[in-house]
């Protein structure tokens, strides 16, 4: 594997792209314009109409973009994509009749998942995770966030946020970590949920935080998981500890954590299929993105469509995810989200668009650095073999990429 550091520089003069609409902020040109980009010292120093050009770029070294497409790279920010084993009995038992909830029960679900996670050690973790993580690079993903949450103990639990950081380093990729020790109850704590969430708060927290492998916290706030009371637990912990928070919220009933996720300013609240009227409304005042999971909605076969007309009507920015996770969405193509975010939620496609770039870099706190083409940004862009920029909803199953910058490098193509 080349390591990133040998990945040609991108610095240079782009040319003969196709802007997407809404790629950069602040430029809008006509469909068929050339448009050219500076990239200099892995940061993008200029974008617009190529005829525009200032003549002090004009002599830079050439890159021809063939007249592809470009985007800014895109953002997967909601994934579990550090874990043991995979979960497909599962999704024949779904096939057979049983529910999400029932198959958790019955001993298997999230913690079928731990206990091949505990199995796993660091390095054969990073294989798998690796050979995953190369799949959603070449649909042109520049950032991620990976959580935890599949190991429920100290050690576990720093196994997996430390893969999540060598891949980043691996790969030169930005990966943000989220920590989820409140993901489900580990089996040695049954019956002693609260014995538990003081271990998330008292001590796993804070001695990963110490450690640096935690960009932000999050919850699976939910009847077969946490209650609100120990969601609220694990917020302050994360509080006192300076970090932001984002929750796994009203997936499949209203618990009221988009509300409370709001009250402690959350980055984002995800899943949201029964979001009420008060959570769109307390997210709106916090600038609470939605991070919708076409993924999950799908593979358990839901019916329960996120509240999404009320949300475009609040103003609450929507993202759009993988959540890519061995149990409710094994994908590994977030173009398929696009596709899935507009045909199963009937989102418009420059909203999807957006829900993989400019909310997806807000969702993680990146919106400086990610989801747009803009000068003082670092280069992250995607070039697609591609006419329309609604082609990246249209198609799906489709490899579209050709070319991707990561971090002011070539990283494909
Ligand atoms: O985001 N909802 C909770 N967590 C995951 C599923 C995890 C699993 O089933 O392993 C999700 O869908
Ligand atoms: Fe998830």
């Amino acid at each position: 594997m080349t390591p990133p550091s040998e990945f040609p520089s991108a610095d240079g003069l782009w040319t003969g792209l196709r802007l997407a609409p809404g790629a950069a902020p602040g430029v809008t040109l006509a469909p068929d314009a050339e448009a050219a980009l500076v990239v200099a010292q892995g940061t993008v120093r200029w974008v617009g109409a190529r005829a525009d050009l200032p003549a002090e770029f004009a002599g830079l070294a050439p890159h021809d973009g063939g007249g592809a497409l470009v985007t800014p790279g895109l953002v997967d920010c909601h994934t579990h994509l550090v874990y043991g084993g995979q979960r497909a009995n599962e999704f024949a038992m779904r096939l057979a009749g049983a529910t999400y909830e029932e198959v958790a029960k019955a001993g298997g679900g999230i913690v079928s998942s731990v206990r091949a996670t505990r199995e796993a050690d660091e390095d054969k973790l990073f294989a798998q995770a690796a050979a995953r993580l190369e799949q959603l690079l070449a649909d042109g993903v520049c950032a991620i966030e990976i959580k935890s949450g599949y190991g429920l103990a100290l050690e576990h639990e720093r196994k997996q946020l430390r893969v999540a950081r060598r891949l980043g380093e691996a790969y030169g990729v930005t990966v943000r970590t989220t920590f989820l020790g409140a993901h489900a109850l580990p089996p040695e704590y049954a019956g002693r949920s609260g014995d538990y969430i003081d271990l998330v708060c008292k001590e796993m927290l804070p001695a990963l935080a110490a450690e640096g492998l935690v960009d932000a916290v999050d919850v699976f706030c939910e009847r077969i998981a946490f209650s609100l009371a120990e969601t609220e637990q694990v917020f302050q912990a994360a509080k006192a500890l300076g970090l932001p928070v984002k929750l796994h919220a009203e997936q499949l009933s209203d618990m009221g954590g988009a509300a409370l996720a709001a009250r402690y300013g959350a980055l984002s609240c995800d899943h949201i299929e029964h979001l009420s009227a008060d959570g769109i409304a307390a997210m709106r005042q916090s600038g609470t993105v939605a991070v919708l999971l076409p993924g999950a909605y799908y593979t358990l076969r839901d019916t329960h469509l996120p509240p999404i007309d009320a949300l475009r009507a609040a103003g609450v920015p929507m993202a759009v995810s993988t959540d890519h996770n061995p149990g409710t969405s094994p994908t590994l193509s977030l173009l398929l989200m696009v596709n899935m975010a507009c045909t199963l939620f009937r989102l418009t496609v420059p909203e999807a668009l957006a829900g993989v770039t400019v909310h997806a870099a807000r969702a993680l706190g990146l919106q400086d650095t990610h989801g747009a083409i803009a000068p003082g940004m670092p280069a992250n862009f995607v070039l697609w073999n591609l006419h329309d920029a609604a082609e990246l909803a249209y198609w799906f199953g489709q490899q579209p990429v050709r070319a991707v910058v990561r971090q002011g490098r070539i990283a494909i193509g």
